[in-house]
């Protein structure tokens, strides 16, 4: 069974890992540039969150269910997030195009996650969200 302090050893233990070699040049195409430019700006925003509505959600959730751990387990799962934000960020930066500040869909989400409290639904919506990206970064 995973604990939150089972959570927070694999957050630190990932938090050192260094998946991409950025020595390496991006082989991508002007027409897939083209294609994928859009989401690619759009996630690198969206990883880039504080994660303030999360952490209020854990902390409420962890009171209630006598679990302090959960939110250091959390904070370091946005960490994580940001982690993905900054490689996306960088990748963005390799292929000469800009990170981006606003975009739609990443305002709605910010806007349902701000009106959600309950940390069930953060969870549901966290799975929908990751489990989406391994489409997109994984070969
Ligand atoms: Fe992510």
């Amino acid at each position: 069974m995973q604990t939150s302090k089972n959570w927070i050893e694999h957050f630190k233990a990932n938090a050192l890992q260094k998946r991409v070699n950025w020595d390496l040049n991006p082989h991508i195409t002007r027409k897939e540039i083209k294609t994928i430019l859009p989401s690619l700006q759009a996630w690198q925003l969206g990883e880039t969150s504080e994660g303030k509505n999360l952490i209020m959600a854990s902390t409420r959730y962890a009171e209630r269910i006598g679990d302090p751990d959960y939110v250091n387990a959390v904070k370091l799962f946005i960490k994580e997030e940001q982690k993905h934000g900054n490689n996306l960020g960088h990748y963005l930066d390799s292929i000469n195009k800009p990170r981006i500040k606003k975009d739609w869909g990443d305002s709605l989400f910010r806007r349902i996650r701000y009106m959600n409290t309950n940390m069930e639904t953060w969870t549901l919506a966290v799975i929908v969200v990751e489990s989406t990206a391994q489409y997109f970064i994984r070969p």
